[in-house]
Order: C-alpha cells, then structure tokens, then sequence
C-alpha cells in the first residue's frame, strides 16, 4: 500500500510516519510537505534513506503538483495532518489558515476524486466543538456535540472537516475524520504550550501562562494518536467521524507547574500574561465511540509522557535549539514583547 502523509515534517506527521514505516513492513510512505516555518526536514533524517519512504515537497495549494503527485504514486491512502496549527498565529493573520487548511483540503480531496483512492483521513481538532463550561465537569465532547468555533484556526479545521463530509455525501469519496484532543511529545514545536515552557524553563526565562492558567485542556502522548489513526484506516468505517483523547484534563498552570518541578526549576519564572482573545476554556473529549468500536485505548499515562518528552527535549537540544534561535525570535517578542 502506498499512504501519502501531508505535513509529515510537522509534528504529529513525523511521528505518525515513523510509527507507520514501524508497523506496517509492507507499506510505503510518501511525506508532502511545503516546509513552512513549523517544518522540518531535519526531523525526518532519521527515514530519509529508508527505500520504502519519499519526501516531497509540495504544498497542498498546488493542484498541478498534487495532480502529478497521484499520477507518480498512485496512492491507495491519504492522511491529511498538513495544516496551519497554531491558535495564536490565527488570531493574528487568519488568511494562510483559510488558503491551507479548507482550500488545501479541498484540493487533495479533488485528486482523490480524479485519481480514485480507497480511503481519504481528515485529521482534525476537539477544537472544532467549541469550549466547555469549567463549572460542568460532566459535560464532555461527542462526536454529535454540535460545532462551534472560537478562533480562526478552529474555524478553519472545522470548514474543512464539512467539505470532508461534503465529498462524501455528494462524490461519495471514502472518508474518515479523526478529532484528538492536545498532544505532546517529541519533536512538538516550541510555539505550543509544553515545549515552550520546557524550552524556557531550561534557558531560566519566564514563563508566560495566558490570564490566570486555569484553562483545561485533554493532553494525550503523541503516539497514543498516532496509533488510533492507524486503527480509524484499518478498522473504521467510511463516512465516519472518531474522537480522540484520554481523559486527561488539566489546569495550564499545573501543567507548567509540573515541568517547573521536573527541571528543578523554580515557579517564580512564571509569568502571568494578557490572556488570549477568545480563550476557550476547557476541552475534553469522550472517546467511548473508538474505544468501543474499534478497541482503542491509550496507552501511555501521562506521568510517564511528560517524563519522556521532558527527557527528549532535554537530550534534542540541537533539535529545538535550531529552531528558537533562528526566525521564531522574531515570532516570540511580537507574541510575548509587550504582552
Ligand atoms: P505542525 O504545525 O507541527 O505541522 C504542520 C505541518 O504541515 C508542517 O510540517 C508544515 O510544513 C506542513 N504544512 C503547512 N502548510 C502546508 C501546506 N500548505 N502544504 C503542505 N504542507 C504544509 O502541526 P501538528 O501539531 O503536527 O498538527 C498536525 C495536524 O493535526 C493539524 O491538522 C492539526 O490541526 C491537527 N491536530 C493537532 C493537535 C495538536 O495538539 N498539535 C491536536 C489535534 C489535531
Ligand atoms: P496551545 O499549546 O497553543 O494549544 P491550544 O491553544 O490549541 O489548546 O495552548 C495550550 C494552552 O496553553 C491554551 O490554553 C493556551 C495556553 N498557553 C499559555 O498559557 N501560554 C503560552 O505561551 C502558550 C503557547 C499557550
């Protein structure tokens, strides 16, 4: 089988490549990527002589290069992860999220149409649900909890997710969608919440928590993920969205807290920040529907998650070093300057 993984030099991308080259011996894996500032070839070094992988870089805009594309590979499979990921940059400049995340969608899902494909998997957001009350811990996402946007970024992934199913009712184009709750581990970049605060912690620089830090998010380890997209594209049913996460909810600022703890590091580096516009409060996903209709579960608990991504931070420091020092500089003191 030959998969296409789109934003594979991204963060869930790559460790969904390298998971799937690990487990599926017999398929070959072709990474699309455009390298926007939140790619990163150097990543996956560590696959790029692997005969059974191809790197490719393209951007998902571009219909007459996606087009050749498929009429080189002549894919069996595509995973969309490529799409502009961060919530604070939409909020900034929400064009690029539109032009990316719905038109590219829609541009890959037009040459699955031409071409044809057994199966076309969205990876999408719990963002697209909206937030949850903090005062109703009994209330969580399903996947029919209706959709309803804060940021731009969200707004973007959720357009997507109706074209998706748009495809399928009206071209019937094999679709799955997956929404994961946030994700942390390895090769994260140091934009989002537990990389930076690692990066800042170990340079003794604050760190900035939005408002008081009391927003709740549902943290899963990155291959936890990764392993339930796979089973959605061996198991799961076309036509069909699945949610993703572990029930594993925590405040911002215990979460910063904890990685203060970790490094030895000292809380007084933490900062409180202007807070977001439009901060979502709390996510949190209820997973019954994989869990029981395709035997998912996760399987790394998050003591021992933060443990090893903390520990892969600390031993990649080349990795995120690269990054930090290079045009993310100019990235923090517009974002953290005057906040
Ligand atoms: P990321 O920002 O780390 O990586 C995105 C990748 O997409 C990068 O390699 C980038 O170069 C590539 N890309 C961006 N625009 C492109 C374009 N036009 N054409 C081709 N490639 C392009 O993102 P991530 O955190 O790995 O997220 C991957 C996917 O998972 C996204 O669709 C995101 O919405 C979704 N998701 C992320 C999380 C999370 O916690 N990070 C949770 C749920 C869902
Ligand atoms: P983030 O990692 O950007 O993911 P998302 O907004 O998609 O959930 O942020 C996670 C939470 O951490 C969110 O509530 C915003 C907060 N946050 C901070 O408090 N400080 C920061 O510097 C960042 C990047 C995020």
């Amino acid at each position: 089988m030959t998969i296409i993984v789109t934003g594979g030099a991204g963060f869930i991308g790559s460790n969904f490549i390298f998971y799937m080259l690990k487990q599926h011996p017999d398929d070959r894996i072709v990474c699309l990527d455009s390298l926007t500032y939140a790619g990163n070839l150097s990543t996956l070094a560590p696959v790029m002589d692997n005969p059974r992988f191809r790197f490719v870089k393209l951007d998902i805009c571009d219909r007459p290069g996606v087009y050749q594309l498929f009429e080189e590979e002549h894919p069996d499979v595509i995973v969309n992860f490529a799409a502009e990921s961060h919530v604070d940059r939409s909020i900034d400049n929400p064009e690029i999220f539109l032009q990316t995340n719905i038109i590219g969608t829609s541009v890959l899902m037009d040459a699955c149409r031409k071409y044809g494909i057994q199966r076309y998997h969205q990876v999408s957001t719990d963002e697209v649900y909206g937030d949850l009350p903090l005062d109703r811990p009994d209330l969580f996402f399903h996947e029919d909890t209706p959709i309803h946007t804060s940021s731009p970024y969200s707004t973007s992934k959720a357009s997507a997710d109706l074209l998706v199913m748009a495809y399928h009712r009206t071209y019937g184009l094999p679709v799955t969608i997956s929404r994961c709750s946030n994700n942390y581990g390895p090769y994260q970049f140091p934009e989002k919440l537990i990389p930076l605060m690692i990066a800042n912690a170990l340079s003794d620089k604050p760190l900035p928590v939005y408002g008081e830090g009391l927003n709740v998010r549902d943290w899963l380890y990155v291959e936890d993920h990764c392993k339930a997209i796979d089973l959605i594209l061996q198991k799961g049913t076309v036509g069909e969205v699945y949610n993703i996460g572990g029930h594993n909810e925590m405040k911002n600022i215990d979460i910063v807290k904890l990685i203060c703890e970790y490094l030895g590091k000292p809380e007084s580096l933490i900062t409180h920040v202007t807070d977001r516009k439009g901060h979502d409060m709390r996510y949190a996903i209820d997973p019954t529907k994989i869990h029981n209709e395709l035997g998912w579960l996760p399987e790394t608990m998050f003591k021992d998650g933060i443990r090893l991504t903390i520990q892969w931070y600390l031993d990649n420091k080349d990795w995120w070093e690269n990054i930090v020092n290079g045009e993310y500089r100019n990235y923090y003191e517009k974002m953290y300057g005057n906040r």
